[in-house]
């Protein structure tokens, strides 16, 4: 049987990072991967081109029952770290908005440098490995379709349940809940909403198209685009609220995020009285959608002159303008969620090593800890300085 200082489960985002750098330090390491390839996910993510952190990464930017949690990490190895490592590689990078960092050409990049610094500080990596079984003697003794392996140090880097075909697995909340941690409920997060009756037959007619509003749910609001697909609503803004969002909840959107809708309607019923108010909405929204809200808040009116609305019933429209309230019937699930909400319970862990309280030498790291970023490169910063913490510990 093979023995090692550490192994590794998952060779994803995180797993990488913790290799890499506990190989730095002289630590004989074993990386086991269950999938045919590495770093799918990195492979797959913003659109081929992955977003791989963030400018203006920050705590505030993580959702988690402890928020407090993810700052010693994000404070130890910070983007500007990354940044400078995908600099060494001469990885030229654009930002795209909003802070975004994404690949001038391609993730395999991202991927490529990671797999350099494996090699280079002598990680093995083992792919199309199944864990059976691990138990403790002395450290971690591993089953698998491979062979027996051993370690002193065990990290859990499996990431969560989103896109099982990305290797989306529950082994790192079994493997937690085998040595006494928490793991907190979990759900879908940066995932599209669908929709269900009138509301979705009319995204369906609207698919394709995406305009700038502002979401919200709560106090917690986007400015960001929306898209129609046929099942609902997708686009960065729902994927940004959707994390936020709970079954039943309402959502709130505006559709003219830069505009009073209000004085909009008000003086075109002053300066274009004989207009309809399809006409003067065309000027401001997608003609297309002009004419599915039309059939859903006036269809009696639509073809009645502006002067010949009352005042209230033009506001009432200009009121949905800018809050239509709506609630999705649930979300598109697992299946295309960018993330899991929820995981190992962040109590149960060290912020500074990503120990667990309950056994020590055993590492959680990455999306199966309850720390979830907001969209635009923040999962992988977590990803990054979580692994990076663990790799660092071992
Ligand atoms: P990750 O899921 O990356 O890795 C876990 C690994 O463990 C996988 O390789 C899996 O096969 C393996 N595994 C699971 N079970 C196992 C077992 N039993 N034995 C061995 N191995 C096992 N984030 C971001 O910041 N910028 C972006 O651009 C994107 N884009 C994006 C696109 C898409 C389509 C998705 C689905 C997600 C994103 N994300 C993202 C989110 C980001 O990909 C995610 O947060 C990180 O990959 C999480 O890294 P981890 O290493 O924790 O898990």
């Amino acid at each position: 049987m093979k023995s090692y200082d550490v192994i590794i489960i998952g060779a994803g985002a995180a797993g990488l990072m913790c290799a890499m750098t506990a190989g730095q330090r002289g630590k004989s390491v074993l990386l086991l991967e269950r999938a045919n390839k590495v770093g799918k996910k990195i492979l797959m993510s913003g659109g081929g081109r992955c977003n791989f952190t963030n400018l203006y990464s920050e705590p505030g930017n993580y959702l988690s029952h402890n928020p407090h949690f993810c700052k010693s990490a994000l404070s130890r190895y910070t983007q500007w770290d990354f940044i400078a490592l995908v600099e060494k590689h001469g990885i030229a990078y654009h930002e795209k908005s909003q802070g975004q960092l994404f690949c001038d050409d391609s993730s395999k990049q991202i991927l490529a440098m990671l797999l350099a610094e494996c090699e280079q500080a002598g990680v093995e990596i083992l792919t199309r490995c199944e864990l059976d079984k691990v138990e403790c003697d002395h450290g971690f003794h591993l089953d698998t379709s491979l062979g027996e392996f051993h370690a002193q140090s065990l990290v859990v880097a499996s990431g969560g349940l989103s896109i099982p075909t990305l290797g989306g697995s529950d082994i790192g909340y079994r493997l937690a809940q085998q040595y006494g941690m928490q793991v907190l409920p979990r759900r879908a997060g940066l995932v599209p909403f669908t929709l269900s009756g009138a509301l979705k037959e009319m995204s369906g007619r609207l698919s394709g198209l995406s305009l700038p509003v502002r979401i919200s749910c709560g106090s917690v609001s986007f400015p960001e685009q929306l898209l129609f697909t046929h099942r609902g609503l997708s686009g960065p803004a729902v994927l940004q609220i959707s994390s936020y969002w709970r079954e039943g909840e309402s959502i709130e959107i505006d559709l003219l995020p830069e505009t009073d809708a209000a004085d909009l309607v008000s003086k075109a019923k002053r300066q274009q009285p004989k207009s309809l108010l399809r006409t003067v909405l065309n000027a401001v929204l997608a003609k297309k959608l002009v004419t599915e809200l039309e059939q859903l808040w006036w269809p009696e009116s639509a073809e009645k002159p502006m002067a010949e609305f009352a005042d209230k019933e033009l506001l009432e429209v200009a009121k949905k303008l800018n809050h239509w309230r709506l609630t999705p019937a649930g979300t598109e699930g697992y299946r295309t969620a960018e993330v899991t909400m929820g995981g190992v319970d962040t109590h149960d862990l060290s912020s500074k090593t990503m120990e667990s309280k309950t056994r020590p030498d055993l590492y959680f790291i990455g999306e199966v800890v309850d720390v979830s970023g907001q969209l635009g490169g923040f999962n992988f910063q977590w990803a990054w300085s979580s692994g990076y913490v663990a790799g660092q510990s071992v």
